[in-house]
């Protein structure tokens, strides 16, 4: 299965949600390999910390990769369970080349009408992925949700979402935890980590995943 982690925006969490979704397949005994196609290197880095600061932990193994990521995709996915892609924030060709070589698309948005408001450039671009790859799943997952119980972000942004029929959402939402960024240097997930509501919604989020593809 290849799963691309892609958006038009930096900073909503596509890294962060590549390396935990990563970690927690492992833990489920499956082979997994993640391709870093964004030229800045945040899971690519994450791997070199995991090897230096986390050894003692399952290995996974990644790869950078830029350009056209077709031919790459198609042969790990002969050799790997989960193929998991992370691309930069922006229209790019390994955005491209990877949705369209992919089984699910996963759209990380942060729940605020800012962050929402690429959705209508991002509409366009999604039908041309599933024009050349009819059988591509997509689904949105809000990130870095503010957790105090009065906040109504996530609910706002579900409303926004009705508009946007292209991105169905998937049920599980991250939230804004310090223990997703406390893991990242040291090259490990939320799974391996002390924070329990952390732990469970990445597991929710990934058995969802997994229901998808
Ligand atoms: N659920 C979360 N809770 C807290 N911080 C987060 C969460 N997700 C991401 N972050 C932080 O937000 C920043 C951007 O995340 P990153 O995964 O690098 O985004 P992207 O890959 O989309 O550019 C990082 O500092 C990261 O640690
Ligand atoms: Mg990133």
């Amino acid at each position: 299965m290849i799963t691309t982690v892609g958006s038009l925006k930096g900073g909503v969490g596509k890294s962060t949600a590549t390396v935990n979704v990563a970690v927690e397949l492992t833990r489920l005994g499956k082979r997994v390999i993640v391709v870093d196609a964004d030229p800045i290197g945040t899971t690519a880095n994450w791997i070199s910390d995991r090897e230096q600061h986390s050894s003692d932990l399952p290995k996974i193994i990644g790869i950078q990769k830029r350009g056209n990521l077709r031919a790459t995709l198609q042969e790990l996915d002969e050799t790997y369970d989960v193929v998991l892609v992370d691309v930069g924030g922006y229209d790019s060709q390994e955005m491209r080349t990877a949705a369209t070589t992919s089984d699910l698309l996963v759209v990380p948005m942060k729940p605020s009408p800012v962050d929402l408001d690429t959705l209508p450039k991002f509409v366009p671009l999604l039908e041309q992925f599933k024009d050349f790859n009819p059988d591509l799943a997509i689904a949105g997952i809000f990130t870095q949700a503010p957790t105090h119980s009065m906040s109504r972000k996530v609910d706002d942004a579900k409303e926004i979402l009705t508009d946007y029929p292209e991105i169905p959402l998937f049920s599980t939402t991250l939230y804004q935890r310090a223990a997703y960024m406390d893991v990242m240097p040291l090259g490990r997930g939320v799974v391996e980590w002390s924070d329990s509501k952390a732990k469970a919604e990445v597991q929710v989020f990934v058995q969802e995943l997994m229901n998808l593809a």
